[in-house]
C-alpha cells in the first residue's frame, strides 16, 4: 500500500509511563484515508495528529455510521515491537463494516497500513510491562447529505494512544454493577459490531454504576433481561464448580478477541469450558451457595481482570473473598507474557513488527 507521508515539524514529548492512564495522550501522527462508493478507498496518508473538518450533514453526525477497533503494540524487553494477533481485529472491524453498511479494506492491505503506521510511531510505544501503545482503528460515513441511506463516502483512521491500565485499580479486583433497567443491544442488532452506538447506549447505565462506586455494568440479554451477555467493555467468564463459564455469542454479544484467546488457553490447560447461555439466576444461585469461585473480565484494554464485588438488584455479593482467583492470575500471567514477550508464544499469536 502506497501512503503518502507528512511528517510533523513539532514532534511532542513522551509523557512518562506512570503518568499515561488510558486514552489521554495521542501520538504524533494519524493514518487517514476517504473512500467513495464506485472507486473504492484512496488518499491513504500518514499525517500530524490534529483535529479533522466534518460537513456539518456528515453522515457520522446524524445516523451514528461508526465503527472501532481497539488493539495494542507491546514493547519486547529486547526493544522489539510487536502485535497480538491484529488479523482478528480487522477481520472483526469488516464484520462491523458490513453490518453498518461501511465499506470493508482488504485484510492484507489493512494489515499492512497498521503496520506501517506502528513503525512510524514506534518511538511511542511504552516500555514498561503493562503499558502499551493502544491502536484506534475507525471508520465513519461522511456523505454530505440528510438522506437516510447506505454510505457512499467514508473515511477511515487510526490513531495511537500510550496507555498504561484501563481501570485505575489495575489487576486488582473491580466492582461490576449488573444492569436490569436498560440494555445494551438485542439479537438482531448492532451487539456483535464494535460501533460507536452501542457504547453511547451503554452511558446511562455507566453512570447510575459509577455513581454508586462501581466500575462498569453487566449487561443482561435484551429480549428476557434474563442471561448474562458481557461488561461494558470486557467480555466476562465464571468459574462455578470448576467448570469455567462464559455466555455464547448470541449476536448481541462482542466476539472478543482475549474473550477467544481465553478459551483457547483454558482448553490447552485442560479446563472444561463451555460456551452457553448462562442466566442470571443461576448466577444468583451459585453466589449464594458458594458455587461461583471466580468471576473476571477479559478485554484488550482491560486484558484480563478480576471480579470482586457483584450488585444486583441493590445486593452487592463478593466474589472469592475479593481476591484474584487462580485461573484469573494464570490466564492473566499467560496472556501478559505472550503479549509483552516475556513467555514463549506457542500459539502463534504473535505478529513481530522489530
Ligand atoms: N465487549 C465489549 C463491549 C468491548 O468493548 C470489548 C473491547 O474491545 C470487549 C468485549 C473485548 O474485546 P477484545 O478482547 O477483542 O478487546
Ligand atoms: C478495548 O478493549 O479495546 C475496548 O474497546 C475498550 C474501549 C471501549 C475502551
Amino acid at each position: 500500500m502506497d501512503i503518502k507521508i507528512t511528517l510533523t515539524k513539532e514532534p511532542k514529548v513522551i509523557p512518562p509511563d506512570s503518568e499515561l492512564g488510558f486514552g489521554k495522550y495521542f501520538s504524533d501522527h494519524m493514518f487517514v484515508m476517504d473512500y467513495e462508493a464506485g472507486k473504492g478507498w484512496m488518499n491513504a496518508r500518514i499525517v500530524p495528529f490534529g483535529n479533522i473538518t466534518l460537513h456539518p450533514a456528515s453522515t457520522v453526525l446524524h445516523y451514528g455510521s461508526e465503527i472501532f477497533e481497539g488493539l495494542k503494540a507491546y514493547r519486547r524487553a529486547d526493544g522489539g515491537v510487536q502485535l497480538f494477533r491484529p488479523m482478528e481485529n480487522i477481520r472483526r472491524m469488516n464484520r462491523s463494516a458490513e453490518r453498518m453498511c461501511l465499506p470493508e479494506i482488504d485484510e492484507n492491505e489493512a494489515l499492512d497500513i497498521l503496520e506501517q503506521f506502528v513503525k512510524l510511531e514506534e518511538r511511542w510505544v511504552p516500555k514498561s510491562f503493562g503499558s502499551s501503545l493502544y491502536l484506534r482503528p475507525y471508520m465513519f460515513g461522511n456523505d454530505e447529505s440528510l438522506g437516510v441511506h447506505t454510505v457512499n463516502h467514508a473515511t477511515f483512521m487510526i490513531i495511537a494512544s500510550p496507555s498504561g491500565s484501563y481501570y485505575k485499580e489495575g489487576i486488582n479486583p473491580v466492582k461490576i454493577m449488573i444492569e436490569s433497567e436498560d440494555v445494551r443491544t438485542v439479537r438482531g442488532g448492532t451487539g456483535y459490531a464494535k460501533c460507536g452506538g452501542n457504547y453511547a447506549a451503554s452511558n446511562r447505565a455507566g453512570e447510575r454504576a459509577n455513581k454508586k462506586g462501581y466500575s462498569q455494568v453487566l449487561w443482561l440479554d435484551g429480549v428476557e433481561r434474563k442471561y448474562i451477555e458481557e461488561v461494558g467493555a470486557m467480555n466476562v467468564m465464571f468459574k462455578v464448580n470448576g467448570e469455567i463459564i462464559t455466555p455464547e455469542l448470541t449476536g448481541s454479544i462482542l466476539p472478543g478477541i482475549t474473550r477467544k484467546s481465553c478459551i483457547e488457553v483454558l482448553k490447552k490447560l485442560g479446563y472444561k469450558v463451555s460456551e452457553r447461555l448462562f442466566s442470571i439466576d443461576e448466577l444468583k444461585e451459585a453466589l449464594q451457595n458458594g458455587t461461583l469461585e471466580e468471576a473476571w473480565g477479559c478485554g484488550t484494554a482491560a486484558v484480563v481482570s478480576p471480579i470482586g464485588k457483584l450488585m444486583y438488584e441493590d445486593v452487592e455479593y463478593e466474589v472469592n473473598g475479593g481476591k484474584i482467583g487462580e485461573v484469573t492470575q494464570k490466564l492473566y500471567d499467560i496472556l501478559t507474557g505472550i503479549q509483552w514477550g516475556t513467555r514463549e508464544d506457542e500459539f502463534g499469536w504473535i505478529h513481530k513488527l522489530s
